[in-house]
């Protein structure tokens, strides 16, 4: 099943319009996305802070709660400040499993005046679910996500 990404961008950008508060628009990124991607078993956000990535909002089951910068698929993605696509887990030098049901995983950075904030965390239970698509398409959704907390004055250090 494909995903209408720009029907699910302009449906985001919509739902930020009306409110100013920086967790309740993270919080329905999530919850949106989640229920519009179909295949995924978890997503949610990791908050930089200092150099540990924090569990921030997310839909799925609990979930690691503190990973290093620079460890596992979310704090390469940091260090490398790109996303990364990983198709099969078990081949990621590194991966952190939280739930042994996922198989591939996509995180994308979210970067603010060149600095990363947070990333968008997403694992499926199918191996190699993300495709080259899938990546522009969450890229693009990530990028009005980022413009509207730039436009509400979200940076390193007051974001959620
Ligand atoms: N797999 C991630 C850890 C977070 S969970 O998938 C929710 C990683 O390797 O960074």
């Amino acid at each position: 099943m494909t995903v209408n990404y720009d029907l699910l961008g302009k449906q985001l950008d919509s739902l930020m319009s009306s409110e100013p508060d920086l967790l309740a628009n993270s919080a329905n990124f999530v919850g949106l996305l989640f229920a519009e991607i179909p295949d995924i078993n978890w997503l949610g956000l990791y908050i930089v802070r200092d150099n540990d990535l924090v569990l921030g909002p997310y839909n799925g089951l609990p979930a690691c709660v503190r990973i290093p910068v620079g460890q596992g698929v979310c704090g390469s993605a940091v260090n490398d400040a790109h996303t990364l696509r990983v198709a099969n887990v078990d081949e990621f030098s590194g991966h952190i499993s939280c739930d042994p049901a996922s198989k591939s995983e996509i995180v994308v950075p979210l970067i603010i005046d060149g600095v990363v904030l947070a990333v968008l965390d997403i694992d499926s239970p199918i191996y190699d679910r993300f495709s080259g698509e899938d990546q522009e398409g969450i890229e693009q959704l990530c990028r009005i996500f980022v413009a509207r907390l730039s436009a509400l004055g979200a940076t390193y250090n007051n974001f959620i």
